[in-house]
This record gives C-alpha cells, sequence and structure tokens, in this order.
C-alpha cells in the first residue's frame, strides 16, 4: 500500500550480461544512501517520520509510529524487551523524485556502541543534524570523526528553527572551528531562532516563506516569494537574512561539489523537523549534491565497480526474531552487481555458501521481503548464524572488502566464565565476540586467559556479550567493571614503566597493539609529565 517503504522494483527475466550492468549503473546512480548523525535530542526521530512523511512513505508523521512506536518493538532480543529500547539499526528505503533514499539507522541514546560508529561504513553521505539551541554535542562530534576518517560528505541541518537558540553566524563560526569543514548554507534562515518565518535560498535568491500547520503532522505549505514581496512581507527580517547572507558569501563562499565530496565543505540547511520546515529542501538536496555509489576499494582487486557482479558486506548482526532458533539477520550493505532473493553467495572469510532465501528490509516495525536490491542498498538477511560483522559476500570471483575499522574503546570489564568447566566454550565465545567486532579483547600475562579484559564504545555490549555468551556459546559469564575510561597505544619498550604507575595497566590487544588503561584524562597528564618521551597515541578512531 501507499503507506509502506516501496520496494525496489524485481527483475523477473533474467538479462543478458551487458544489459545486467547497464541496469545496475542506472539503479546504483539514483541511489542515495545516508545516515544521521546527532546527539540524542536533536531530533532525529522527527527527522527521520518528516523525511518519510515528504517522500509519501507514510502518510502522517505522527509520534505513534515513531520514537515511541518503535520502543515498544523490538521483540527480537529478550533484553531488548526488557530494557525497553532498540539495540538494532535498519534501513528505511523510500523513493523522492527519481532517486532511492536509504536512511540506515544509526543507534543512539543509551545504545550509542559501536553499532553506531559502524553504519556510517554502509553510507555514502551524513546528514548533521545540530540542535540550533546547544550547537555542535558529543555524541555528533564522536561520529564526526568517524565521517572524517572515512571521507563520507557531511550535509549539516541546523534543527529546531522554531525556538530560541544560538545566533546563525556564531553557529557556522562553531561549526568551522570544531570540524574543520567550511560551512556553505543553501538556505538562511529569514527571522532568528524563535521567529522561523521561512529561509533565503542563497542559490535562487527567493524567498520560501513557511507556513505552519498543526503539530506539524502534515507537509507545511511553502510559498516562494521574490526578493520584492520578501522585503514587503518580512521587513527587517528579511532585509538581515539578505546582509548576513552576503556577509557569508564573501567569507565562506558558495557550495562547491568537489570540496563537499571531498569533505572540506558543508553544505548547511536551517530547518525544524517537529514543524516540517525544511525537509523538502534537505530532500532536494540529497538528491542533488550527496554522491550515488562509488567504487569500493577491496584487499583482493584495486576498486570492485559498482556494475561488477554482486558484492556486500555485513556491517551489523541482530539475534532474530525466533531466539529459540537462535536465528541470526545479517544486515549487508550491497557494494556491486544486483541481488536477487534466493541466489547463493559466498563469504569471503570463510569461503562457504550462503543461501539468500529470505532477506528482508528493516526500520521500525516494518518489515518487506526484498526481491531485488542494488548497490547503496541495505538488506537483512535470515538465517545468518554463520555471518560476522565484517564479513565480504560476493558472486563468481572471490573479493573481500578491508576490515571494519576498530574505534577507541571508553568502557572496560573483566570476563570470566562463571563456571569453570566450560573453559573451552568460553573461549569459543570470546573468540567469536571479539572477531566480530562486537568487542575488543584485551589480555596480560597478569591477568592470564581465563580473564580477559573486554573494551567497548557503548556499556550495551557488554549486555550483548554477556547475553551471547550464555544463550549461544552456554557459557554464563560474570562481568567486573573497571574504573578506565580511555586507552592510549603504546608500545613494548614503555609496558613495563606504564605498569609501574599507579592507576595504569597495558594490555595487549588482539591485533597486537599495546594498550594502556588510564581512569582519567588527569592521570594521562601526569605519566606524560613523569615518563619524558612516552608514546601514548591518542586516536579518535583505531584501526
Ligand atoms: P532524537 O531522536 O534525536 O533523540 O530526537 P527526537 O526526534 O526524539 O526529538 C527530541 C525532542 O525534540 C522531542 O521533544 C521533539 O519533539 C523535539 N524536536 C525535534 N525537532 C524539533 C524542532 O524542530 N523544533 C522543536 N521545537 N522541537 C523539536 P520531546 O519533548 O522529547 O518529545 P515530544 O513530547 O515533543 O514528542
Amino acid at each position: 500500500s501507499a503507506d509502506q517503504p516501496t520496494t525496489p522494483s524485481s527483475t523477473t527475466t533474467p538479462a543478458s550480461p551487458a544489459k545486467e550492468q547497464a541496469t545496475v549503473l542506472a539503479e546504483a546512480s539514483r541511489r542515495r544512501s545516508f545516515a544521521v548523525i546527532s546527539h540524542p535530542d536533536a531530533g532525529k526521530s522527527t527527522l527521520t517520520e518528516a523525511l518519510a512523511l515528504h517522500a509519501n512513505a507514510i502518510r502522517e508523521a505522527g509520534r505513534a509510529d515513531g520514537k515511541a512506536g518503535r520502543r515498544t518493538v523490538s521483540d527480537w532480543m529478550d533484553m531488548e524487551q526488557d530494557r525497553g529500547i532498540s539495540i538494532t539499526s535498519a534501513a528505511l528505503q523510500f523513493t523522492y523524485r527519481d532517486a532511492m533514499i536509504n536512511l540506515v539507522d544509526t543507534p543512539g541514546h543509551a545504545d550509542f556502541s559501536e553499532d553506531t560508529y559502524r553504519v556510517l561504513s554502509a553510507v555514502d553521505a551524513a546528514v548533521m543534524l545540530v540542535d540550533a539551541a546547544k550547537g555542535l554535542e558529543v555524541q555528533t562530534m564522536k561520529l564526526f570523526a568517524v565521517c572524517k576518517h572515512r571521507g563520507i560528505p557531511l550535509i549539516t541541518v541546523i534543527n529546531k528553527w522554531d525556538r530560541p537558540g544560538k545566533d546563525a553566524l556564531e553557529l557556522m563560526d562553531e561549526i568551522q572551528e570544531r570540524t574543520g569543514l567550511v560551512p556553505t548554507p543553501l538556505t538562511w534562515p529569514v527571522g532568528v531562532g524563535g521567529d522561523f518565518r521561512g529561509v533565503l535560498d542563497r542559490r535562487t535568491g527567493q524567498y520560501v516563506h513557511y507556513t505552519r500547520t498543526a503539530g506539524g503532522t502534515t507537509i507545511a505549505p511553502e510559498e516562494v516569494m521574490d526578493p520584492d514581496a520578501a522585503v514587503a512581507r518580512e521587513g527587517d527580517a528579511w532585509t538581515t537574512a539578505v546582509e548576513e547572507a552576503e556577509l557569508l558569501a564573501d567569507s565562506n563562499g558558495d557550495h562547491d561539489q568537489e570540496t563537499f565530496l571531498a569533505g572540506q565543505t558543508t553544505p548547511v540547511l536551517f530547518g525544524s523537523a517537529v514543524q516540517n520546515f525544511g525537509v523538502h529542501a534537505l530532500l532536494d538536496v540529497l538528491v542533488d549534491v550527496a554522491p550515488s555509489p562509488s567504487p569500493r576499494v577491496t584487499v583482493t582487486e584495486d576498486t570492485r565497480p559498482v556494475e561488477a557482479p554482486f558484492s556486500a558486506f555485513v556491517f551489523k548482526m541482530q539475534a532474530g526474531m525466533d531466539t529459540a532458533h537462535r536465528d541470526r539477520l545479517a544486515f549487508a550493505r550491497i557494494c556491486s552487481g544486483v541481488f536477487e532473493r534466493g541466489m547463493v553467495v559466498s563469504s569471503a572469510r570463510t569461503g562457504k555458501p550462503f543461501a539468500t532465501k529470505y532477506a528482508q528490509q528493516v526500520f521500525g516495525r516494518e518489515r518487506t521481503i526484498v526481491d531485488t536490491a542494488y548497490p547503496g542498498d541495505v538488506v537483512g538477511l535470515v538465517n545468518a548464524a554463520g555471518l560476522r560483522v565484517g564479513d565480504t559476500l560476493y558472486l563468481d570471483k572471490k573479493v573481500e572488502f578491508p576490515p571494519l575499522p576498530t574505534f577507541a574503546p571508553e568502557h572496560f570489564a573483566v570476563m570470566r566464565a562463571k563456571d569453570v568447566s566450560r573453559y573451552k566454550q568460553f573461549q569459543r565465545g570470546v573468540m567469536q565476540l571479539g572477531a566480530e567486532g562486537v568487542v575488543q579483547v584485551l589480555r596480560s600475562d597478569l591477568r592470564g586467559d581465563q580473564a580477559p579484559v573486554l573494551a567497548v564504545v557503548g556499556p550495551m555490549q557488554f549486555e550483548v556479550a554477556e547475553h551471547r555468551m550464555a544463550t549461544e556459546f552456554n557459557a554464563p559469564v560474570s562481568l567486573d567493571r573497571l574504573g578506565y575510561s580511555m586507552a592510549l597505544r603504546t608500545t613494548k619498550d614503555w609496558v613495563a614503566q606504564l605498569n609501574e604507575q599507579p592507576g595504569v595497566e597495558v594490555l595487549q590487544r588482539e591485533d597486537g597493539e599495546y594498550l594502556a588503561l588510564f581512569p582519567d584524562r588527569w592521570r594521562v597528564t601526569s605519566v606524560r609529565n613523569r615518563l619524558e618521551g612516552v608514546v601514548l597515541l591518542e586516536d579518535e578512531i583505531f584501526g
């Protein structure tokens, strides 16, 4: 029906290779896959609903379909039900103009973790959503670091302009100072925060006047006016907007596609998700400037062109609907070729075949069977117990994408088997969780193999690990949190001396890196002062 997310049309007759390549190229070039990066409460859920509304994916953007609804949805994993929040992420697909848009959900809030970061390996662009009153907040900056590392182009949306907030020019300065990106606003607000009348479209010089609708649950009418009409209507508010926009043109310049794609500039839009202001503009910008899937770097060949035979990589695993059968769902991002449900693909890690009999598109409560999908799309593969996060899937000749990066952990816990006779199962589980990137596994001679330290970005991962150790590996564990909050890379030469420092401990990660754990930044500073020349590398992102 009209309010379901659209599935790509399926090709029923087998096409010739050349014809199929042409189809894949055409489908890939109309794909826009992106994620929203933001701090909790900036309005991501509201914006998602508004985008879906504009794309006619859902008829009415109401809270019932949104966050509140999602919170009760996840009956997939017992733990999720207990917590009452979603620890999963998936993709919403909809058409807009001629484009097929994939919005890949980034888990946020309390479930901020490795998965939140990894979603960014599955997208080609990101929308940085900023609360106009708060500016750039902690989680936004963390996610920004990942985007920067991966070279993902960023579109900035200043949200909640209907409320008093920071000054627009001040916000532009903040973005430039903290991200290093030069903001190149496409629209500029008419009316200060709290008195949002519309925007000046800097590309056309015209005024887009917004009209409020009750509760923002329907698409807000937009009226486009010439500058003369705008000044007559808005007076000083219009004149100020024009002056500020001119100031900006001198200092920051206009949108430039090349520098945007190179991660040097960011187009900026102003809006109010809750009132549906500026949402239409965002969709247009996604279609007009966000990149479509491009050839991907591999470790087996140079790059994988999008029209090459099917390839994808798994960026997220999730316990399936039926925990009794230990069903697992693998979320894979398609990198090349056409995906057809039922095709048998291979996993680059194991060389084993995987039958894609069941493939789904999942977003919140909605689940649609996917028959055909193209580069940029995300599919949820059912019965994927043999797959892991980071796995490459391919058809025909073997291809393998580079491993997913690991991230600087902030939470640490010692894990021990509750039942020492289940040591073998325990070790198998630890290895698997480490290999999947669910947790980072750290060891030291001092602690021994029976008590590895798990290191994570989000503490939620501890519960995932605990749950899986018990249910999947039959090795119930206990976890004891450690008082560290930072891990810095060091070298073997410094291990002994660092271990002598009070409150500091060095462990080795499975990839061989030595990580020095610290309780706080203050201790890092004091150790740096005490040990001259000590190697302590502080990366936002490892790997
Ligand atoms: P999140 O997913 O990023 O965490 O944010 P969410 O959309 O849940 O929005 C957080 C709060 O901010 C919500 O208010 C939401 O209504 C509000 N909000 C989102 N966009 C805008 C906007 O453009 N303008 C204004 N003024 N508010 C906005 P809440 O009080 O937590 O929930 P509710 O009772 O309003 O639904």
